[in-house]
């Protein structure tokens, strides 16, 4: 599930979308009405000629069933309507019924399989969509009466969406098929618990078979592919109405599907056009590991070791026989009682005899309950209270989770996964700790000795170099450094910054400004982990970007943004006061922008603001990013191309002044240098240049390309993402260049700003947008271009070029006769660095 694979899947769809028309449908239609029928063996074909709706045979058997398939792989089949009524022949027929449902009927006239749905009359339409969701709309309400997206058979779409009732516990779940030819329901059935942590399920004969551990708002983070790249496939949502779905994180449809196997793995799989067949990306089931529960309790299943299982430290088996046997299932139980449990105190107690044992990389047991909390400490003192509680783990956005009575479902991943502290008996730790003792006795005898080496070695080359002052310690970009320096200084080719310089701030000084990063002064979630508003002793307001450990950004990324930040400085820049460094915690410090992210401004519909920001306000602040671009295009002494902007990193003053942040994904480019390949596509779908993501080749001309994303969005007061015009079927690019090429641009601009006084402004703001997002980098102005452009100085503006990516799939319905190769969709759901919006 990594960058890669997205990249992967970007090109792959290209060629997809090339190649459909060569298997073309021509004269189909994607509906059944009252007064039509399908008979067996015709089919309906989706708009986009994507899914058709039929009737297929499996392999080895003459059965017939009502199913919808890929119209480029027909054996793939998506859902299933009669899967546990078989048609004998192929006289078959499927219309909709006297009341309005959509009925198969066979030979003998009867009625095999129905929708079954509540309707008040018979005028409905059916019609096969583009995603592979079969709708059943009351043809005169426009209401949808039934879809098969809510009745799933085996396969998850990426645009279905699969909820979990809490108030009933009514769930979306799709049931494997009984064997490979047998699509009647078989044993396994996946699907969320949403329940105090979501997570999804596998059950196999309604007991678990596979479980993703917990959503951390991010990541399953017991799925270990999910640690690989900064993105999952998945998303849980949350309307924070009660309502809670799993849906899939791209709405770039049609070429990515999970599936659930007879043989109970879920399975994700892409389609290459290439080899004409799907290309397996991620399976629930890899070792015998994933399969729920195989160590018992208290057992820790671990991939590596031979055996899997092993029991807890402190823990031994309940069967020694059978464990030996590699019969786990029984799991293992306490050697010594814990010592809050001999004191017989049930509720609130000392548990002073009691302590934690700490294991590293692991898959969390099931039955996490959650406690929001700020630290890792707090989860610690409130387990070690509470005798209930025997175990705990912290993540930074779920807070602190506790286990009692049970621990099950462990595993130990061996280089990514969550910290877990099992409660155990003093002695039991005690135990272990005179041998942990002469361990660290060894470590540190070693420690010193190469210590004493690499300082004869460093002493050597201080001299040699001579004159550089003492106890500084220097470090190269993206170099590794140790961990508990509070202080450091960075040195590469072009200049060297010495940090130390600045006022020092230490952990305990940062969590006490921001009353230890309480929730209430949460600026914002960034890519990389949480912004918290901090007050210094002094008044002073800071910001404060915490990098959580689970984040992404790793050390590479934060020496980048320490590097460059320090050394910029311009009013549309974000000033660095400071970065901190101690034991796992990296924090960077901001001057603090009262007014939040521009996001915030344009993107909320509640939020006031959306009235306040005028046209000339806005004109203000796109001129201000401009300059704030130009500045490290051009004029620093660095060339820098930013490779992430965005409105969420947008920042705004007391005056709506524009700053430009977050650095941590920005390149400094060489004198001559103009364009880099980087095989680590990172950034956020829809402000991605197309030659950034899809070959991964970036310049001062993607980062016009996001610019002109952000001049559009600013504009229309809505997200590119998020923007879906229904009527058309178009992105926010495409809407643009619709509306533009027809002369009718106006239409585009956000209600709230209209003003004729402005509209020549306005327009004009658009066609300089649209010529900052054309397809080929050679066609884009430069950024100093874009503001002379701006300002006037430069009048007579040149005809853009249509966008790629500017219509949705199905902007082919319309019949219109732009070469296909031009019909992108939008991928923009994808984010590459941030898992989820500010
Ligand atoms: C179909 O059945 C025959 C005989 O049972 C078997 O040899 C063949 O492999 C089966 N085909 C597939 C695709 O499994
Ligand atoms: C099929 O059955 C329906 C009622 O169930 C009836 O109205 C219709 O005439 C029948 N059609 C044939 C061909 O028998
Ligand atoms: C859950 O189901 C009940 C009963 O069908 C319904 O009233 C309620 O709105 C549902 N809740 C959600 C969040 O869908
Ligand atoms: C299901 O998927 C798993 C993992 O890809 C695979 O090992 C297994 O053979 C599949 N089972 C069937 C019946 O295709
Ligand atoms: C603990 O409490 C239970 C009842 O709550 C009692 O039966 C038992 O004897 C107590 N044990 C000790 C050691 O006090
Ligand atoms: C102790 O933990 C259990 C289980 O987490 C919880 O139900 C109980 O309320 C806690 N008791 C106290 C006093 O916090």
């Amino acid at each position: 599930m990594s960058g890669k694979i997205i990249l992967l899947f970007v090109l792959h769809f290209i060629l997809f979308v090339i190649g459909v028309p060569l298997m073309g449908f021509s004269t189909t239609t994607d509906t059944i009405s009252s007064n039509s029928f399908l008979k067996d063996p015709e089919a309906i074909v989706s708009s986009g000629n994507v899914f058709k709706l039929g009737f297929f045979t499996p392999e080895n058997t003459t059965n017939r069933y009502l199913g919808i398939f890929y119209t480029f792989s027909v054996k793939t089949v998506v859902w299933v309507a009669n899967r546990d009524k078989p048609l004998k022949d192929s006289s078959n027929t499927v219309t909709i019924s006297k009341n309005g449902n959509l009925v198969l009927i066979n030979g003998r006239n009867q009625t095999v399989w129905s929708t079954n749905a509540k309707t008040s009359h018979a005028n409905t339409i059916l019609q096969i969509q583009d995603n592979g969701n079969l709708v059943l709309r009351d043809n005169i309400m426009g209401s949808i009466i039934w879809e098969s997206f809510s009745h799933p058979t085996d396969t998850f779409l990426l645009t279905m969406k699969f909820f979990d009732n809490l108030t009933t516990g009514e769930k979306t779940l799709t049931s494997s098929w009984k064997n490979r030819f047998d699509p009647a329901v078989g044993s396994f059935m996946v699907g969320l618990e949403a329940l105090n942590i979501p997570q999804v399920f596998i059950w196999k004969n309604h007991h678990p078979y596979w479980r993703s551990g917990p959503w951390n708002n991010q990541i399953f983070i017991g799925v270990k592919d999910e640690y690989k790249g900064y993105l999952s496939y998945f998303s849980v949502v949350n309307n924070h109405a009660g309502i809670i779905y799993l849906t899939g994180r791209y709405k770039g449809k049609f070429l990515l599907k999970s599936s659930l196997n007879s043989s109970g793995s879920l399975v994700l799989t892409m389609w290459d056009n290439e080899i004409k067949d799907w290309h397996i990306l991620w399976s629930s089931h890899k070792n015998e590991c994933d399969v729920y529960g195989t160590c018992g309790l208290f057992g820790v299943c671990n991939a590596q070791d031979s055996p899997i299982c092993s029991c807890l430290r402190g823990f031994e088996p309940v069967n020694k026989g059978e464990w030996k046997r590699g019969n786990w299932i029984n799991g293992c139980q306490r050697r010594k009682q814990l010592e809050c449990d001999k004191s017989n105190n049930t509720g609130r107690s000392k548990g002073s005899g009691d302590g934690f044992l700490k294991l590293k990389f692991m898959k969390v047991p099931d039955f996490a309950e959650q406690f929001p909390s700020g630290q890792e400490d707090e989860c610690r003192s409130i387990c070690l209270r509470n005798c209930s509680c025997i175990a705990y783990a912290y993540d930074p956005n779920i807070g602190c989770m506790f286990w009692s009575k049970r621990l099950i479902d462990m595993q130990q991943f061996g280089s990514v996964g969550y910290d877990l502290y099992v409660r155990l008996s003093a002695s039991e730790l005690d135990n272990n700790k005179v041998k942990e003792l002469f361990i660290i006795i060894a470590a540190v005898a070693v420690i010193f000795c190469i210590s004493i080496l690499i300082f004869i070695v460093w002493s050597r080359i201080v001299k040699r170099k001579g004159g550089k002052k003492k106890n500084e310690k220097i470090f190269k970009a993206g170099q590794i450094f140790s961990l508990d320096s509070t202080a450091i200084a960075i040195k590469d080719e072009s200049q060297q910054v010495n940090i130390e310089e600045l006022p020092l701030f230490t952990f305990e000084m940062l969590a006490n400004a921001t009353y230890q990063f309480h929730d209430n002064n949460l600026l914002g979630k960034g890519g990389f982990g949480p912004v918290y508003k901090g007050k210094l002793t002094n008044g002073k307001e800071i910001a404060i970007k915490r990098l959580s450990i689970a984040s992404g950004q790793g050390m590479e990324e934060f020496m980048n943004e320490v590097i460059l930040i320090s050394k910029l400085q311009h009013r549309n820049l974000v000033r660095l006061h400071q970065c901190c460094v101690e034991k796992e915690e990296k924090m960077l410090i901001y001057e603090y922008m009262p007014n939040k992210s521009l996001d915030i401004y344009l993107f909320d519909p509640t939020h006031p603001s959306r009235n306040i920001l005028s046209w000339t306000k806005r004109f203000g602040i796109i001129e201000g990013i401009g300059r704030g671009l130009l500045y490290l295009h051009r004029d620093s002494r660095l060339r820098i191309i930013h490779r992430d902007l965005k409105p969420s990193n947008i920042l705004l003053d007391e005056d709506l002044n524009p700053k430009i942040s977050d650095f941590g994904m920005a390149r400094i480019f060489g004198g001559n240098q103009d364009y880099a390949n980087t095989a680590r596509v990172m950034g956020t779908y829809g402000y991605m240049a197309p030659e950034y993501a899809m070959e991964g080749r970036f310049s001062e001309k993607s980062d016009v390309y996001s610019f002109g994303v952000l001049m559009l969005e600013i504009v229309k007061g809505q997200k590119n993402s998020r923007y879906y015009n229904h009527e058309w079927s178009l992105s926010l690019l495409g809407c643009a260049w619709k509306l533009w090429s027809e002369d009718n641009v106006l239409a585009f601009v956000d209600e709230n700003i209209a003003d004729s006084n402005l509209e020549e402004e306005i327009v004009r703001c658009i066609q300089i947008a649209l010529l900052c997002v054309q397809e080929f980098p050679k066609d884009r102005p430069i950024i100093q271009t874009v503001l002379s452009m701006l300002n006037r100085e430069i009048l007579d503006l040149p005809t853009p070029k249509q966008p790629i990516f500017a219509e949705k799939w199905n902007g082919l319905r319309g019949g219109s006769s732009q070469p296909i190769s031009q019909v992108g969709f939008s991928i923009n759901e994808v984010t590459l660095s941030e898992l989820n919006g500010r």
